[in-house]
């Protein structure tokens, strides 16, 4: 599958590293243009390429891994209907996100009793949206082994079809995907300073009843 990703950091390099292991492609984009990208494809190899942010949302998917407060001029001047969006954010107000108690119930209260991804929905008008990646800090997955810990990373969407295809990549990748349900009731479970966000969870074994 060719990965589309709007952001070039931490979760582009962590997550792209991932899939190009199994075997997707990826197209990565900023707000700078794809000159500016050269270093950062080349060292995620052959698999990576730059693009403008169209080309990434061109993609089969494309994830979105910009800070919350980039996030309106990161998907504005694409037509998103029918695309599947991974909304990959965690919403922290300031620019520089104050990871502290203080801050996140601050970035919380600020969303006014929605989720995170309920927002990033109505800003991209028509997307399939897609709640993932977004409740594991990427230091706890930079292990790229094909025997690499089996890491849950929680998933939530409206669109079934959508949140399957996305279910499906990750899995493919060699980490587990759970789905929590709606953007709703799951992103209120795995979105910042809710319960199942920043826990390191891998799938260790499972009890076969038979
Ligand atoms: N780091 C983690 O462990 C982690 C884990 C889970 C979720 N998250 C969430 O994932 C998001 C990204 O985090 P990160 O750590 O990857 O951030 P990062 O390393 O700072 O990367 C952010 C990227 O967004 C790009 N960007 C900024 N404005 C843009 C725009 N308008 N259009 C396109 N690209 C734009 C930046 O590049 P330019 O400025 O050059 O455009 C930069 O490449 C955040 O919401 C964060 O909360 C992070």
């Amino acid at each position: 599958m060719e990965v589309g990703f709007i952001g070039a950091g931490n979760v582009t390099r962590t997550i792209g590293h991932h899939l190009i292991n199994a075997g997707h492609t990826i197209v990565v984009s900023n707000s700078r243009g794809p000159e500016t990208l050269g270093e950062f494809v080349a060292e995620l190899g052959p698999g990576a390429r730059a693009g403008t942010k169209q080309q990434s949302a061109e993609c089969d998917m494309v994830i979105l891994a910009t800070h919350w407060v980039n996030v309106p001029e990161a998907l504005s001047g694409i037509d998103w209907q029918g695309r599947i969006l991974v909304d990959a954010t965690n919403a922290h107000m300031d620019s520089k996100p104050d990871l502290s108690l203080a801050g996140v119930n601050r970035s919380r209260a600020a969303l006014k009793e929605r989720t995170s991804s309920e927002i990033v929905a109505e800003m991209a008008i028509g997307a399939r949206l897609v709640k993932s990646i977004s409740n594991m800090p990427m230091s706890w997955i930079q292990d790229f082994s094909p025997n690499k810990p089996r890491t849950v990373l929680f998933t939530s969407g409206d669109e079934t079809e959508a949140k399957q295809r996305v279910i499906e990549l990750i899995n493919s990748t060699g980490l587990v995907a759970i789905d929590l349900g709606s953007l709703r009731m799951g992103g209120a479970m795995h979105e910042i300073g809710a319960p199942l966000s920043g826990i390191e969870f891998h799938f260790v074994q499972r009890l076969h009843r038979r």
